[in-house]
């Protein structure tokens, strides 16, 4: 396969509904992955899947079911992985390898652990998706599931990670163990990513490394990531698209957003939330988890009808 050189772009190049934060590098790899599509939200039935985000969802064709992350969130990817460059970085959960394609583009040395690599289907298009945008060199995939393999991967080859993207297994303890294993295997300097942090399970990986005593810090995104960091390192400036109106899901309440200025939104909540609070018999942290499960069934339910529609008129389509 030939290689096609990828080369910064401008970010007007972009199609519609692609957000990329002002002050970021740009990269646009989409011919390297000729199978990528424009998802639909409602194909996935998955509880913490932002649907009322407006910013491109996108998939592979052959799985549609499965997203990547979004064009502003690979660039958060990208331009912390230009930081990194020369160092070993490690990524939890490849997928097609539309992530760790922008990790490899900004020049880390990439080790890559995910299950479905040792499916050929999985491993030749990830395979030639990265040699596509000239980076194959610089990755190593490695099937297998994290923490055992992470923890294998280190020891046979004495290996620390600089830098590290967790986007592996979503459901508790999962995120957990991924973040107590990669705060074992980080480098002293070092800074961790994590993706999908809507969810208050993966939300449990941000919060060890919090508890640990690492800097931590949130990225309004569609799916919202995560960063931590130790050391002499530095996570990127993110500015939130200011279209649109961010809410925090209240599990990450406490953490402060990249770029964004959203007191005046949580004080409305938590004074509201102070006033009720005498007439329930729930203390205010209580009461933030079960106004958040409220809330996130709440929009669920809003959503199910389309979600239904889609799995029926899908089958019928197949059927017919
Ligand atoms: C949402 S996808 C990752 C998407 C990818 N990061 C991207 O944006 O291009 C999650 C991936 O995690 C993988 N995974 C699930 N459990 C895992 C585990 N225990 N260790 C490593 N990867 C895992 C799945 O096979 C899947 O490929």
């Amino acid at each position: 396969m030939s290689e096609i050189k990828i080369k910064e772009i401008a970010p007007n190049l972009f199609p519609k509904g692609d957000y990329i934060s002002p002050g970021l590098s740009t990269i646009k790899p989409d011919s390297c992955f000729p199978n990528m599509i424009l998802g639909n939200k409602y194909d996935t039935f998955w509880l913490y899947l932002r649907r009322d985000i407006p910013h491109n969802w996108y998939v592979d064709q052959r799985r549609s079911d499965v997203g990547f992350v979004s064009r502003d969130e690979a660039h958060i990817l990208y331009n912390t992985a230009l930081k990194f460059q020369g160092k070993k970085a490690l990524e939890i959960g490849c997928w097609m390898g539309w992530s760790a394609c922008h990790l490899a583009l900004g020049g880390v040395e990439l080790d890559v652990i995910d299950p479905m690599l040792s499916e050929p289907l999985f491993n030749e298009s990830v395979t030639d998706s990265l040699k596509r945008a000239g980076v194959k060199d610089s990755v190593n995939l490695i099937p297998g599931y994290s923490p055992q393999t992470v923890e294998e991967v280190a020891n046979k080859f004495n290996r620390k990670w600089s830098l590290i993207f967790i986007d592996g297994h979503h459901e508790a303890p999962a995120p957990l163990n991924d973040a107590i294993i990669c705060e074992q295997l980080a480098q002293a300097d070092a800074l961790i990513l994590f993706h999908d942090l809507s969810s208050p399970d993966v939300g449990q990986g941000l919060d060890y490394l919090k508890a640990k005593g690492w800097h931590t810090m949130v990225y309004q995104t569609m799916q919202i990531m995560g960063v931590a960091w130790r050391g002499n390192v530095e996570p990127v400036m993110h500015q939130p698209d200011t279209t649109i109106d961010w809410r925090l899901p209240p599990h990450l309440q406490n953490y402060a957003v990249s770029g964004a200025n959203q007191t005046a939104k949580k004080d409305k909540l938590g004074a509201t939330l102070k006033a009720v609070q005498p007439y329930t018999f729930l203390s205010e942290a209580q009461l933030l988890m079960r106004y958040s499960q409220v809330k996130q069934v709440y929009d669920y339910l809003f959503w199910l009808p389309k979600m239904l529609w889609q799995t029926t008129s899908r089958k019928k389509f197949f059927n017919s």
